[in-house]
């Protein structure tokens, strides 16, 4: 069945590729972003746009709307560590505006972005959603405060919502990637050596306890990721919060990730060892029993090189674009 949907952070990377899934899927999409790291032409063709900020939603959330599929917020970790409050502010405060609309509106269901960096240092992998969550930056800490709020709204309230714990999203669908200013996610870096914007990619050691001593981590295709939102919105239950990981389950090295993407671009990508960087867990791979069982979600794009070619044709085409 159609509906109407609020998607805050709809100009940024997956908020995007989620919006053009749900236009796909014949709902009607309302784009709620301020465009502080997000750009007006990735709002998809189809959606209305509003310029605004959540902590104002309450101007534009009326009972017409269905739901909600909140990704706004910022999303760096080391700036997290170096401004806290800025994180605090906008992803706590905000998300705390954004669900006092929803409830004042009547709207009662919601999708939430939430991330791996609520579980910090992993004491297993693969990380189930019962696992200690311990974050190790202000980023994940704010994510994690939000989870909780909202598990208070669904108990006291009877919101249906989701939230769903993503782990390395990388790739692109269609006309909708990836592209932070500054960029911290491995993928997008090593294509920019690619291209020739970036001399090398740094290493940050090469002497964990992984197969190839680098870090290993759980790359899921922004497509696969977009589907689980829609079953998310679907599968979300009066009462309940659901928290669901979302990865593929496998890891890729970082040495994994730099080869994969020399054969896809045929280029040869220097590389520069650096030291371990802090708070960096050696291994971070989801379970995803739990979307797979209550969502149905059956991730097909696990294959790096698939990602990885998706991405790097989105980079090429912007970059003609600019
Ligand atoms: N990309 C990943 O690998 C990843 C991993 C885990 C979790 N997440 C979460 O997914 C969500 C989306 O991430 P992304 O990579 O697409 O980030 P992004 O920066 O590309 O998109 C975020 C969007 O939200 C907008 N925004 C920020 N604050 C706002 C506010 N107060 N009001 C209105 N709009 C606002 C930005 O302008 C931007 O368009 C974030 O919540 C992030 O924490 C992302």
């Amino acid at each position: 069945m159609s509906g109407k949907y609020l998607v805050t952070g709809g100009a940024g990377y997956v908020g995007s590729v989620v919006a053009q899934h749900l236009l796909e899927a014949g709902h009607q999409v309302v784009v709620l972003d301020n465009l502080t790291t997000g750009f007006r032409e990735g709002v998809p063709a189809g959606a209305t746009f509003i310029e605004g900020d959540i902590r104002d939603a309450a101007k534009w959330l009326d009972a017409s709307f269905d739901g909600v599929l909140h990704f706004a917020a910022f999303s760096q970790v080391g700036e997290s560590v170096v401004k806290p409050e800025k994180y605090w502010d906008n992803n706590v405060v905000g998300s705390m505006a954004l669900l006092g609309a929803m409830r004042e509106a009547g709207v009662r269901r919601l999708v939430f972005s939430s991330t791996a960096a609520t579980y910090g240092e992993p004491e297993q992998v693969p990380i189930v959603e019962t696992a200690p969550t311990k974050p190790t930056n202000p980023y994940g800490a704010s994510k994690l405060a939000v989870d909780h709020m909202i598990t208070g709204e669904a108990a006291a309230h009877g919101l249906a919502a989701v939230s769903l714990r993503y782990f390395n999203v990388a790739g692109a669908y269609g006309a909708y990637g990836e592209r932070h200013d500054p960029e911290s996610h491995l993928v997008p870096l090593v294509l920019q050596v690619a291209q020739g914007k970036r001399d090398a990619i740094s290493v940050f050691g090469e002497d964990y306890p992984t197969p190839d001593g680098t870090c290993v981590r759980d790359y899921i295709h922004v497509a696969d990721l977009a589907e689980a939102h829609l079953l998310a919105v679907a599968a979300a239950t009066p009462g309940e919060h659901l928290i669901c990981n979302l990865g593929n389950g496998e890891g890729f090295s970082v040495r994994q990730v730099i080869e994969t993407v020399r054969q896809v671009t045929g280029h040869p990508i220097p590389e520069v060892l650096a030291p371990r960087r802090g708070g960096d867990p050696a291994t971070l791979v989801a379970s995803a029993a739990t979307a797979r069982e209550k969502l149905g979600w059956n991730p097909s794009r696990a294959d790096l090189a698939g990602i990885v070619a998706d991405a790097w044709e989105f980079t090429q085409n912007i970059s003609k674009e600019q």
